[in-house]
């Protein structure tokens, strides 16, 4: 199949595929979902099907165009809520693989798992992605909420985003600055949600090995051992050590045997308001924390949880709170209603208390009356 590159896009003759109404052999049906996420809830797709090239996200794309199915795109289930009535269209689970590294460049295949990614980063020696290791999910889901943690995000890194447009099946290349990248957003969350299935993703990272260390939580951790390294591989590896201790404290790694990683990781997003606004919070609670964010504010969203009176620990049926951090709902044994009835008490009590809209932070999909 040719590819034609014009004006920052790739076109592409469209291959003839299947009959309309046959479903591709991929597709199976009446999947359970909840194996597929990390807070492991939810029901069934009525379709499925795991994609490993950009012909068959083809295929199944016009599949679900001719026969009137939603699709949903699945990664690595990290940051999804799938309602407990389950999704009665087509999911579709991207797996396509592949790493190439040229020189400080990296084009890594949106099925690709993130932390193996970052730790191939490491190994080779190339800074700027180090301190996002641990992030449960998959790289194509990178540039869709700007992943970010410990002072580094994924917009610093991301030279170029491919996807397919889902309204015309071409391929679509777009460079960073047209991504409209911001905190935890840019235009695959906003103005474009849903049109582009990621399929690869190209950063561009420092062979000088330097790396960022602007979270004063880590940098009280690695501070006096990053002294006594080289820098290269040998401080990125600390670096990428001390990050995942502290996520491991945090229970923000995935692992089937800590029940406090039962989540999607943080629930809400930390609000922005005015510095006028903290002013006058910070007068009635003199104590609350906040960081610079441009000429705003940050307030930490897992503060006002725990302030709002829901402690770590917390417990409601079969949802609470992680003993460990403040923003992450758990799954106690319950279903998806529980965890989402205790995140509306949570915005309910945040907004009584100081008058903040705390914002959820992952895609919730499905009906969930
Ligand atoms: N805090 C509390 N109680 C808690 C937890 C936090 O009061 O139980 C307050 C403290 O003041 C603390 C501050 O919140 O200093 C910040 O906490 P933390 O360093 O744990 O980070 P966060 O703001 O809660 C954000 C990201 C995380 C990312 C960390 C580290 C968002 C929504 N979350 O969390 O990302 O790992 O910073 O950089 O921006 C995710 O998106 O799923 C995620 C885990």
């Amino acid at each position: 199949m040719g590819a034609t590159k014009s004006a920052g896009f790739y076109t592409a003759e469209l291959p003839d595929y299947f009959p309309a109404m046959n479903p591709p052999d991929l597709i199976r049906q009446n999947i359970p979902l909840a194996p597929q996420t990390t807070i492991r809830l939810g029901g069934s797709a009525r379709y499925y099907a795991e994609c490993t090239s950009v012909d068959e996200i083809r295929a199944c794309l016009q599949w679900a165009a001719s026969t009137d199915r939603t699709v949903q795109v699945l990664g690595g289930g990290s940051n999804v809520l799938f309602a407990d009535a389950g999704f009665d269209g087509l999911v579709l689970k991207i797996a396509l693989r592949g790493l190439e590294f040229i020189g400080e460049t990296v084009i890594a295949a949106a099925g690709e798992d993130w932390d193996s990614f970052v730790a191939a980063c490491v190994e080779h020696g190339l800074a700027g992605v180090e301190c996002l290791s641990g992030i449960p999910g998959l790289v194509g889901a990178t540039p869709i909420q700007n992943v970010g943690a410990y002072g580094q995000e994924v917009q610093d890194t991301i030279v170029e985003v491919q996807a397919v447009d889902r309204q015309n099946l071409q391929e679509v290349v777009f460079s960073a600055a047209q991504c409209d990248f911001a905190y935890r957003q840019s235009r695959f969350k906003a103005a474009d949600r849903d049109r582009y299935m990621i399929t690869a993703v190209t950063y561009r990272l420092d062979a000088s090995g330097l790396p960022q260390i602007r979270y004063p939580e880590l940098r009280r951790q690695i501070g006096e051992r990053l002294n006594s390294l080289n820098l290269g591989q040998p401080a990125l590896t600390a670096v990428r050590e001390t990050v995942l201790q502290l996520r491991r404290g945090k229970s923000m790694l995935v692992d089937s045997e800590d029940t406090n990683a039962r989540s999607v990781g943080s629930f809400f997003l930390n609000p922005i308001i005015t510095t006028e606004a903290f002013a006058k919070l910070q007068q009635q609670h003199p104590d609350i924390p906040s960081f610079p964010a441009d000429n705003n504010v940050k307030v930490p969203a897992g503060w006002l949880v725990e302030n709002a009176g829901f402690a770590k620990g917390f417990v409601q049926g079969g949802a609470g709170i992680s003993e460990h951090h403040a923003l992450a709902l758990v799954n106690r044994g319950g279903t998806m209603a529980d965890i989402l009835a205790l995140a509306g008490e949570i915005q309910n009590a945040v907004k009584k208390i100081f008058n903040i809209r705390l914002e959820r932070e992952p895609v919730l999909i499905g009906e969930t009356t």
